[in-house]
This record gives structure tokens, C-alpha cells and sequence, in this order.
């Protein structure tokens, strides 16, 4: 009798118990209401009014008016069983000059989002600062000033004291790097300044302000506390030459070790440490400082979107958002890209999660930002945007092969919830899962949307 076969079953590929599925959003990006109930210009407000620096002008005043709609956005959170939700507090609502006095309203309106979502079931998860400095701070040197860092660890002590008994996870900053290089260095963020001394020395402002964060989240009770950082996998493009691995260790110390090795390992990596003291932002290091910035986090989170190549050449740089890069340069890969002009490689991710499991052992990892902006056609009630659930599906797998070798990775946020205020690209590119009718305020599911559901639902992919 010939040997019966069963029909093959679909490969499954499970997540571990209790991952965490969600998806992320900013304060400036989605909530609107941008004079409402006390909050203060950001510096983002500026920027945004200042001409030529965002695409056609566009401004977050009403954005995805999540302020006034939060309750439908919760509604349809639960409906695509999201367990997680990642947002960002506005500092300027919370503390509208900046360092004074707790703007209660301001307060109100995430107490009332963290009920909502409780209400749901769904898990909240707190940024402290997404980019929306109070514009009163910036005037005073933002990210420049020392002072600023003191103001983030007061800004943590007043919200963890308000919500500290509803949400468990709080992230003290995201993507320090954007704040730094893009904010002071490329001037392609707000407050859009040029200048690599002051990106510098942000940097060293920025990672303070971490960690007298964390030590206010945890006096105030928080339970799980975390930093969220975007971090590159710079490959080199000839990894037989010397001169193009020396490119790829300054990138990656850059977008990597300047701000893992603070935190992770006690202290800044010596060509870092070199790199602050070429541009005199290393007297902005006080002693004790990297005790600090060490205070220990209970989770890190990783923002990915695309990989990176370099290479050593004579009379080139990769500009003004990587200092001290004369005689490196990015090079164009050969990928399909998305709406951004960004390249896609999910093996980029995968590779990152084994680095960040071996050079910096001992930290649960979270993905806490991970998508991508295609130019999306609604059609009705439909967007068939099958790029990105490629995008997705591939990254997720990436994750995957990762936690099968054993990284520790903890769970996986979507970027984003909705289309929203993509900084200077305006509204002019969509990363939502749910797409956003600027004009109507009307949210559409995208395809995205529904088979990321099933992904959670059945916690797996297949
Ligand atoms: C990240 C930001 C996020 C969003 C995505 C596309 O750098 O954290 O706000 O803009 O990129």
C-alpha cells in the first residue's frame, strides 16, 4: 500500500506567549487642537510656520484631530485587537512654559485616553518626549542647555505621578539621534538649526535628560521603564576594505554606539568621547553624568525602517547629520524602495536584533516603531495597499528569525495607527495602517489594517 501523505499543513510561524502586538502614534503628529486647553507653541509649531521647511506649509494645528476624536480612535484600536498602544505626552499642554507649573487640563486629556484604552483592554505605553519641545525651552538653548535635561525629569515626575497607576511602560525619549542631528546638525527638524558643536552637545543633553527621567519614573513608581532609540545596520560596501569598515564603525557610532554604550555600558565609546571633544561639547560632561545616563532601563526599544551602506572616499561626507564623516559617504542600494525613497531589507532587521543580542546582552528588546509610507489609493471604502503588508509581513519575519535564535524581543509595534503629520514631508506621505481623510477626518482600515488583525489574532504569520 503506497505511504498516505498528509496534506501539507500551513507553516505557521508563532510568536511566544504574551508577545505584544500594537502600533504607535505622536503627540504632535495626530492629536491637532494645537491652542487648546492651555498648550504652548513646540518648536515644532515654529518650524512648521517657518517657510520653505515643511512640505506645502502643512502644520500639526489640527493634524488627525485625535484630541476631540481619541474615543473612535480607542474604539478602533480594540476592534483590530491591538494590545499595545504606544503614544507621546506633548510636553507643551503638560508644561506649557516649559519648567513651571503642571497645566492640569493638559494632564486631563491623557488621563482620559489611559481610561479609554484601559477600557479596551489595551495596554498604554508612554513617551515622554517625541519631539515637541515647548518653544519657551528652545529659546532658552533647548537641547543645548543642561537645564532642558532637568526639565525632562520634572515633566516625568508630574506625568508618572498622574498616570503612573494606569500605565505601566513608559519611554523616556524617542529617537535621541533625530532630536540631535536632524534638530541641530542637518536642520531638517525643528528647531532647524545647523551646527554640529550644538548637535553634539544635544546629544550629551539628550541622554542626560534620560537618565534623570528614569530615576523620576521609577521614585514615582513606574513599572517598566524603557528608551527608544532608531538604530541603523550600517553594512560597508566592500567588506574586504579597511577604509570602508572605518566608514561603517563612525556611522555606526553615530546612530549606534554614541547612544547604546551610555546607556547599556556605563559610558561613552571612546571615538565618540574623541568625537564630542573635536567639537568642544565634551565640557558639557560633567562628573557623574554617566552614572546617570547608566541608571538601568528595563526595556529597550528599537525603531526600524531601512538599512544603510557606506563607503571611504577622498572629498565626500555624509552631511551635516553626521558629524566628523569627512571621508565617508552613503552609498545607493540596489533595493525597491518605498514612498520615502527609503530602501527595504528586511534582513537589515534581523541583523541588528542578533547585534544588539550579543554586543548588549541582558536587555529585553521591543520593535516600537516599524512601517512604511507607499502612495495609497482609497477606493471606496478600500485601500489595497499590498506593499505594505509585504513591507510588514517581511520585517516580521525578520523579527521571527531573530527570537528564534534567541534575541530577547518582547514585542512589535506598528508605525503607524494612522496616516498622520509626517514632520517636514507634511501630510504628504501615509504610514498609517488606517487611512485618514485630512478633509473629513473619515478613518478607512487599510488592507494593512486587517491582516495585521489576523496576525494578532492568531499570534503568528502565515
Ligand atoms: C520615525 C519617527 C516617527 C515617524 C517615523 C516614520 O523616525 O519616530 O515619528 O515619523 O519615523
Amino acid at each position: 500500500m503506497a505511504p498516505r501523505t498528509r496534506p501539507a499543513e500551513p507553516a505557521v510561524l508563532r510568536f511566544p506567549a504574551g508577545f505584544r502586538w500594537g502600533a504607535a502614534t505622536a503627540s504632535y503628529q495626530i492629536e491637532g487642537a494645537a491652542t487648546e486647553d492651555g498648550r504652548t507653541p513646540s518648536i515644532w509649531d515654529t518650524y512648521a510656520r517657518t517657510p520653505g521647511r515643511v512640505f506645502q506649509g502643512h502644520s500639526g494645528d489640527v493634524a488627525c484631530d485625535h484630541y476631540h476624536r481619541y474615543r473612535d480612535d480607542v474604539r478602533l484600536m480594540a476592534e483590530l485587537g491591538l494590545g499595545t498602544y504606544r503614544f507621546s505626552v506633548a510636553w507643551p499642554r503638560i508644561k506649557p512654559d516649559g519648567s513651571g507649573p503642571v497645566n492640569a487640563r493638559g494632564l486631563d486629556f491623557y488621563d482620559r485616553l489611559v481610561d479609554e484604552l484601559l477600557a479596551h483592554g489595551i495596554a498604554p505605553m508612554a513617551t515622554l518626549y517625541h519631539w515637541d519641545l515647548p518653544q519657551v525651552l528652545e529659546d532658552r538653548g533647548g537641547w543645548t542647555s543642561r537645564d532642558t535635561a532637568y526639565h525632562l525629569a520634572d515633566l516625568a515626575a508630574a506625568t508618572v505621578a498622574r498616570l503612573g497607576d494606569r500605565v505601566a511602560t513608559w519611554t523616556t525619549l524617542n529617537e535621541p539621534w533625530c532630536s540631535a542631528f536632524l534638530g541641530y546638525g542637518s536642520g531638517d527638524h525643528a528647531p532647524g538649526r545647523q551646527d554640529p558643536a550644538a548637535a553634539l552637545e544635544a546629544v550629551h543633553h539628550l541622554l542626560l535628560g534620560h537618565g534623570l527621567a528614569v530615576r523620576a519614573l521609577r521614585a514615582g513608581g513606574a513599572r517598566e521603564v524603557s528608551l527608544t532609540l532608531n538604530l541603523a545596520c550600517v553594512r560597508p560596501d566592500d567588506p574586504a576594505d579597511p577604509h570602508d569598515l572605518a566608514a561603517v564603525r563612525h556611522i555606526d557610532g553615530l546612530h549606534n554606539r554614541i547612544w547604546l554604550d551610555p546607556v547599556l555600558k556605563g559610558g561613552y565609546p571612546q571615538d565618540m568621547r574623541a568625537l564630542l571633544a573635536r567639537f568642544g561639547a565634551d565640557r558639557k560632561i560633567q562628573p557623574g553624568d554617566e552614572n546617570v545616563i547608566a541608571s538601568p532601563i528595563d526595556l529597550l526599544g528599537v525603531n526600524f525602517y531601512q538599512p544603510s551602506r557606506v563607503r571611504a572616499g577622498v572629498g565626500v561626507d555624509c552631511g551635516p547629520a553626521n558629524p566628523g564623516s569627512e571621508g565617508c559617504e552613503y552609498v545607493p542600494q540596489d533595493l525597491p524602495v518605498t514612498a520615502m525613497g527609503w530602501p527595504v531589507d528586511a534582513t537589515a532587521l534581523y541583523e541588528l536584533l542578533m547585534r544588539l543580542s550579543t554586543d548588549y546582552p541582558g536587555t529585553p528588546l521591543m520593535i516600537t516603531e516599524n512601517g512604511a509610507a507607499y502612495d495609497d489609493v482609497l477606493d471606496g471604502d478600500r485601500v489595497a495597499d499590498t506593499d505594505r503588508i509585504g513591507y510588514l509581513d517581511g520585517h516580521l519575519r525578520a523579527v521571527h528569525a531573530a527570537l528564534s535564535e534567541g534575541a530577547d524581543l518582547r514585542g512589535y509595534l506598528a508605525w503607524s495607527l494612522l496616516d498622520n503629520y509626517e514632520w517636514a514631508y507634511g501630510y504628504g506621505k501615509r504610514f498609517g495602517i488606517v487611512h485618514v481623510d485630512y478633509d473629513t477626518q473619515r478613518r478607512t482600515p487599510k488592507d494593512s489594517a486587517r491582516w495585521f488583525a489576523d496576525v494578532i489574532g492568531r499570534n503568528g504569520l502565515c
